[in-house]
């Protein structure tokens, strides 16, 4: 896909991958509209918690009022909670992890197909992670919300693909972001860089056929 004069929306796109992913995409000459719990509602950054549905409907209604079209829409906003074994999880916590990375990312997914569908062309990208592809201790409800929203993903990608819409996955593994502020994991030195991470995203885009479900592991050494 020709990334330029493309309008692009990202959840989350004020910091970690998300601020990558934007750079990524302006180089490729689009034009960008990120958001954040914050946003400063200027031409680019508007705010939209994505927990709630209509700050994000509301996202999509300014995108297309002031554009006419969304051309890719990445539901990237997510959150994480430090390692801790199930019993001594604070489920509050994991409520509201859910609540964004689960239905931020279907709340995201409906805004773009509604518009998709009128269009008949468009490209959804869900952040999962690779802790979407197996189970892992310590971290049982960061992995249930991107199981969840993995199965979710897939079951869209069936929905939409007669409309013309593409639906792509993309399971990262650890990145050195703002995820970790509260507390960094034992390995996090290892991590990947985020930018090196959207550049991948971005060239699998750019490909005639984008893998609709694309692993970006860190290198093992
Ligand atoms: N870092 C990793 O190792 C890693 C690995 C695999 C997958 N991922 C996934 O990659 C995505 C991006 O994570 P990151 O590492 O770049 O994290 P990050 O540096 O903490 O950035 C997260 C972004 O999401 C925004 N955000 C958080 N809660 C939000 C909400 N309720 N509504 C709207 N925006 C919200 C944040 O802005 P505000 O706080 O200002 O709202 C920020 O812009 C997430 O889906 C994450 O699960 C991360």
């Amino acid at each position: 896909m020709e990334l330029k004069d493309k309008i692009v929306v990202i959840t989350g796109g004020t910091k970690g991958l998300g601020k990558a992913l934007a750079l990524e995409f302006e180089q490729s000459g689009a034009k960008v509209i990120v958001s954040s719990r914050q946003g400063n509602d200027t031409e680019n950054y508007i705010k939209a918690d994505v927990r709630n549905e209509n700050e994000v409907q509301s996202l999509a209604k300014t995108v297309i009022d002031k554009y006419g079209r969304i051309d890719i829409w990445i539901n990237n906003a997510g959150i994480w909670l430090p390692h801790a074994p199930v019993e001594e999880i604070d489920m509050k916590r994991v409520h509201d992890m859910v609540e964004v990375n689960l239905f931020g990312t279907m709340y995201g997914a409906k805004a773009a197909i509604i518009q998709m569908r009128k269009q008949n062309f468009g490209t959804i990208i869900n952040i999962l992670s690779t802790s979407a592809l197996e189970g892992r201790a310590g971290i049982s409800g960061y992995g249930a919300s991107k199981f969840a929203a993995m199965g979710f993903t897939q079951a869209i990608r069936k929905e939409v693909e007669e409309a013309g819409i593409k639906v792509v996955s993309i399971y990262p593994g650890g990145m050195q972001t703002n995820f970790f502020d509260e507390k960094q994991p034992a390995n996090y030195q290892k991590y990947m860089d985020p930018q090196e991470v959207a550049s991948k995203i971005v060239q699998n885009l750019q490909k005639d056929i984008p893998e609709e479900e694309l692993i970006i592991k860190r290198p093992t050494a």
